[in-house]
């Protein structure tokens, strides 16, 4: 008999076939969220289950379901599972690196890109039937060509980032956990480590990319951003609680740095309804990854992982307790 997995969430139909290939397939096409109770049901009996963030796999979950062996997370992100709890229940546990840096690193620039030239706050002007005439003043935003790029989390997506920023030519200040390696650095466009408190004075525009963790918990509050410039923008690609939303929304509001560009948000989708009575922020619905080619890309990584698990061999991108 076929194992039997849960895929938690709507995903390509290519990818379902596929896994009923090897497995009794309980799907969700019509991507009903599942409550943490409607999930512990759904995973009775089953030894594998695809997940995205909106799944929390946690002691609390781990402590109702038996037999399962593997939960394949369809995002390079894991903040919602707890790695540990997984370890003493014996769930092995995946992500889906690499298959999305290049996308993510583009749409990163996208939104750099959209909060300091104000694209979307111009675009809704000019919707809005407001554009009568050109003035020399409509508009004016920071340059990014010649700036100082400060990328905090220099893991691979941020060096993908930092490497679109030869074109630009910018500088390049980072904080990370650890440094990178000198070649590493000079393939990021030279990039030099710095302590987050100097990259935040510096830089011109700051990109943050860092996984979230308890640690990362408001990594940018209202003292992170009393350091930045007013004429710098703030871009967060990352996850919702790396900034601390509501000190942001008090900085933006009294224009003490220029701009922000949000595809992640504290609680989302719910999200600080403030942000909507702001001009300089561009906000989108945590798409970096979405492009079609690596949303298909990161569906057969998570797929991938499942079959190796579940078939005994090593799962290509198994996440350990470090
Ligand atoms: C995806 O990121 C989700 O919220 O499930
Ligand atoms: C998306 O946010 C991911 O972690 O892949």
């Amino acid at each position: 008999m076929k194992p039997a997995i849960l895929v938690a969430r709507a995903v390509f139909p290519q990818v379902l076939e596929r896994l009923r290939q090897y497995f009794e397939v309980e799907s969700n096409q019509d991507d009903h969220i599942l409550t943490p109770a409607e999930l512990a049901t759904r995973l009775q009996g089953k030894q594998g289950a695809l997940t995205t963030a909106s799944a929390r796999i946690n002691e609390d979950l781990l402590q109702q379901v038996s037999g399962l062996k593997m939960v394949a997370n369809m995002a390079v992100g894991y903040d919602n599972i707890d790695l540990a709890a997984c370890h003493a229940h014996g769930v092995m546990a995946s992500n889906t690196p690499d298959v999305l840096n290049e996308t993510t690193a583009d749409f990163g620039w996208a939104l750099m890109m959209a909060a300091a030239r104000r694209i979307t706050e111009a675009e809704h002007w000019l919707r809005e039937g407001k554009w009568t005439k050109w003035r020399y003043d409509y508009f004016l935003g920071p340059d990014l060509h010649g700036a100082t790029l400060g990328i905090i989390g220099m893991g691979r997506i941020g060096q993908a980032i930092a490497r679109r920023s030869m074109g630009f030519n910018m500088k390049v200040l980072y904080h990370n956990r650890s440094r990178l390696s000198p070649e590493q650095e000079l393939a990021a466009n030279h990039a030099v480590y710095a302590g987050k408190e100097e990259l935040l004075r510096q830089a011109d525009h700051v990109i943050l990319v860092l996984p979230y963790s308890p640690a990362s918990h408001h990594t940018i509050g209202a003292a992170e951003l009393g350091m930045m410039k007013p004429t710098a923008t703030l871009t967060n690609l990352a996850r919702g609680g790396i900034v601390d939303d509501a000190a942001l929304i008090a900085a933006l509001k009294v224009k003490q740095i220029a701009s922000a560009g949000l595809d992640v948000f504290e609680n989302e989708p719910k999200f600080h309804p403030d942000f909507l009575t702001l001009d300089n922020v561009v906000l989108t619905p945590h798409i970096a990854s979405a492009s079609e080619k690596t949303r298909l890309a990161m569906a057969q990584c998570a797929a991938d992982n499942l079959i190796a698990g579940l078939t005994g061999a090593t799962p290509p991108n198994l996440l350990t307790l470090k």
